[in-house]
């Protein structure tokens, strides 16, 4: 995910998580974005300007008065530029500032002037974020318009245990990019599935295959970023939920059939990147089987085939994904057809730099208008390539619908 050509405002306020700052700070340039940091007085007792000047790469403000000295009027020309604010750690006292619209330093002065998107992570004391004061100023923000990332729970500077932590870098960073988006999925429910399936033998054993999800946790993620309101159905993977969106496990193709009926009846588009497992054992044994002398055969019978049986909806996009080691585009377009979908991934799982457990994918889209090859990238980046064809579906389709209204009336 790119902040390329963004401009993030990032404001420092005086709590212990300050020091958190710079791997923010980082990791926002390590994306592409322009960084401007502003510090209050405070924040500058826990980590020195210098820090964040020299990883964002420009000069820290730190007060009106550095502005002011240009000759534009400083803090406008600062709230101006931002595509997106974020304020982490944000005390007690600056979410109170915050609130009450007062404009006492330079933070809160580009905070009343910015037009832009706000993110505000507070970052305190369990009791002090519990407090009655806190919770209706952050209503207040939250009210209008502000996005209020919830705190972290785990062990606090201060000794305690609870909510208080300022979030991992890494989420913040991932709530920069949402606010940062054109917001093309806001509103949508998205259904992703991601990753193999297990189907046991006995009590030890199971077969699966080699998918790690990496490719459904990438557009679940992307999804998110875009305003989806997102639901991973995964099979067993060892990767980090991504943030923002609901996480359900499936083991088995059953078990994902489940799931993946139940949450499909209210999704509006369905990415169904899952490796589902065609078969399964007929019998499961229920000790651990022991070797012989021989060989051993084992009796398989299908599995359901999830894809084919969504309940029906009116209107919704759905996507399939097909994993192929040879005739890839022919094999994929007779699944696209076979399986009544919007879109189909073509993916050549026989190569090393695409498919299974890689980091990047080279995939080709297949619709009813035609196919697109989609260059080698990153998985991160073909999931904003998918779902920029899934918006043009949704758009294409929004304009029949109306066409077809207007020949009615
Ligand atoms: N799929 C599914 N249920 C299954 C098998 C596959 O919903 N039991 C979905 C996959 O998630 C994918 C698409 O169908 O989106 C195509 O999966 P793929 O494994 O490529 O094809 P299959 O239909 O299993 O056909 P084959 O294994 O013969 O290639």
């Amino acid at each position: 995910m790119s902040l390329a050509g963004k401009t993030v405002v990032v404001g420092v306020t005086g709590g212990i998580a300050a020091y958190k700052a710079a791997e923010i700070v980082r990791l926002l340039v390590q994306r592409g974005a322009a960084v401007r940091v502003v510090m209050t007085r405070s924040a500058c007792e826990f980590i020195t300007p210098l820090t964040l000047q020299t990883l964002s790469g420009h000069p820290v403000a730190t007060s009106l008065f550095d502005l002011t000295q240009e000759s534009e009027i400083g803090h406008i020309r600062l709230a101006d530029s931002a595509d997106v604010v974020l304020v982490a750690p944000a005390t007690a006292n600056f979410i109170a500032k915050l609130a009450h619209g007062l404009a006492d330093d330079l933070l809160s002065t580009v905070l009343l002037a910015t037009r832009a998107p706000l993110v505000l992570a507070p970052a305190m004391n369990v009791h002090m974020y519990e407090s009655a004061a806190v919770q209706e100023n952050l209503a207040t923000v939250a009210r209008r318009g502000a996005r209020v990332v919830e705190p972290a729970v785990g062990s606090l500077a201060c000794g305690y245990e609870g909510s208080g932590r300022l979030p991992d870098p890494a989420i913040l960073v991932d709530e920069v990019a949402r606010a940062a988006s054109t917001a093309d999925l806001a509103g949508r429910r998205v259904l992703v599935t991601a990753g193999p399936n297990r189907e046991p033998l006995d009590p030890v054993r199971f077969i699966s295959n080699r998918s790690t999800g990496r490719m459904g946790y990438a557009l679940a993620a992307a999804a998110w970023r875009r305003g989806a309101d997102v639901t991973l159905v995964s099979g067993p993977t060892s990767l980090p939920e991504p943030h923002g969106v609901r996480v359900v496990r499936a083991v088995t193709a059953d078990e994902m059939h489940r799931a993946v009926r139940a949450e499909a009846k209210s999704a509006s588009i369905v990415l169904m990147a899952a490796a589902v497992a065609d078969y399964r054992a007929k019998r499961v044994a229920t000790q651990k089987i022991k070797k012989g002398k021989g060989g051993y055969s084992l009796e398989l019978e299908r599995t359901v085939d999830i894809l084919s049986d969504l309940p029906a909806a009116r209107g919704r996009i759905v996507v399939g994904f097909a994993a192929e080691t040879e005739q890839v585009v022919e094999n994929a377009r007779r699944k696209l057809e076979a399986k009544g979908l919007d879109l189909i991934v073509a993916n050549d799982v026989s190569r090393r730099d695409a498919g299974f457990e890689v980091d990047t994918n080279e995939v080709t889209l297949i619709d009813a208008s035609g196919s697109e090859e989609l260059a080698l990238a990153s998985k991160d980046e073909i999931a904003d390539r998918i779902l920029d064809r899934v918006v043009r579906l949704l758009v294409e389709r929004g304009a029949a619908r109306r066409g077809r209204a207007r020949r009615r009336s």
